[in-house]
């Protein structure tokens, strides 16, 4: 469970706030979407969850563990997977996932399983021994997810993950996404594609320039704009702001 309070994020010689006095849960057990348009704040919501950029204003707890005064803990929480892939590309593909088991502390006995199971659902496990540099975008995605989640964090955070993604790997990671809500965790993960909210969300948050717009489920959504398909609500909410 993530739960924000009042949370406002300002970047240095800015005057207009990223985000906003932003309260929101997102629940265990299921999959949420958050929505909004380019620049709207999802991807500074996400760093300020994962503590990779400061909080302002407000708090932001991870299964209770607040991210400002109890970092470590909050950390080992979740697993994160940021919007840019071009990450480590020096390492090869199996470095950096024993690199990622490593600092999380996953038992040598976890890894080698873990490794296996999603590199083959992901068709890249034959590409684990070829530096990153060398992988296509779309590859680089899907190492960063298996870093990610190679120390089983009950909470996982992916900024715009199916980005890049071909059919199989995208079908993977929904399916991935699907049973770890399904073990009763949280998944939380920002995209632009309206349909994965009818496909996948349990819940959805949409934002705009930084300000909450909608939170609740995909029914409630659709309820309070009868006869309107989802694209027309979005718009809709989005331009009014
Ligand atoms: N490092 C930064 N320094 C200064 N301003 C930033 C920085 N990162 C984001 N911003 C600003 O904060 C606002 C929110 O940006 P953010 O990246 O959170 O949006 P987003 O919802 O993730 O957009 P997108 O859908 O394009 O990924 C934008 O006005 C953006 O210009
Ligand atoms: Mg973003």
């Amino acid at each position: 469970m993530i739960e924000l309070t009042h949370v406002s994020k300002t970047y240095a010689g800015k005057e207009v706030k990223a985000v906003d006095d932003l309260t929101w849960t997102v629940e265990d057990g299921k999959i949420t979407g958050f929505f909004g348009p380019n620049g709207a704040g999802k991807s500074t919501t996400l760093k300020m969850i994962c503590g990779v950029n400061s909080v302002d204003e407000g708090t932001i707890k991870i299964n209770g563990h607040d991210i400002t005064t109890d970092g470590l803990e909050a950390k080992r929480q979740f697993a994160y997977v940021p919007d840019d892939p071009d990450r480590f590309l020096r390492l090869t593909g199996i470095e950096y996932l024993t690199f990622m088991a490593d600092i999380y502390g996953t038992p040598a006995e976890k890894r080698a399983p873990f490794i296996e199971d999603y590199a083959k659902r992901f068709e890249i496990y034959d590409a684990l021994s070829s530096r990153i540099s060398d992988y296509s975008h779309g590859m680089r995605q899907k190492v960063h997810v298996l870093g990610a989640l190679i120390h089983e964090p009950s909470v996982w955070i992916l900024d715009e993950p199916m980005l890049g993604l071909d059919p199989k790997g995208a079908y993977e990671l929904k399916e991935m996404m699907r049973e770890h809500a399904a073990r009763g965790n949280s998944v939380l993960f920002s995209t632009h594609v309206l349909e994965t909210a009818d496909q996948l969300c349990d819940a959805v948050c949409i934002i705009a320039h930084g300000h909450k717009l909608f939170e609740g489920t995909l029914e409630e959504l659709k309820a309070a704009h009868p006869g309107t398909s989802l694209e027309q609500i979005f718009l809709e909410m989005t331009a009014n702001e």
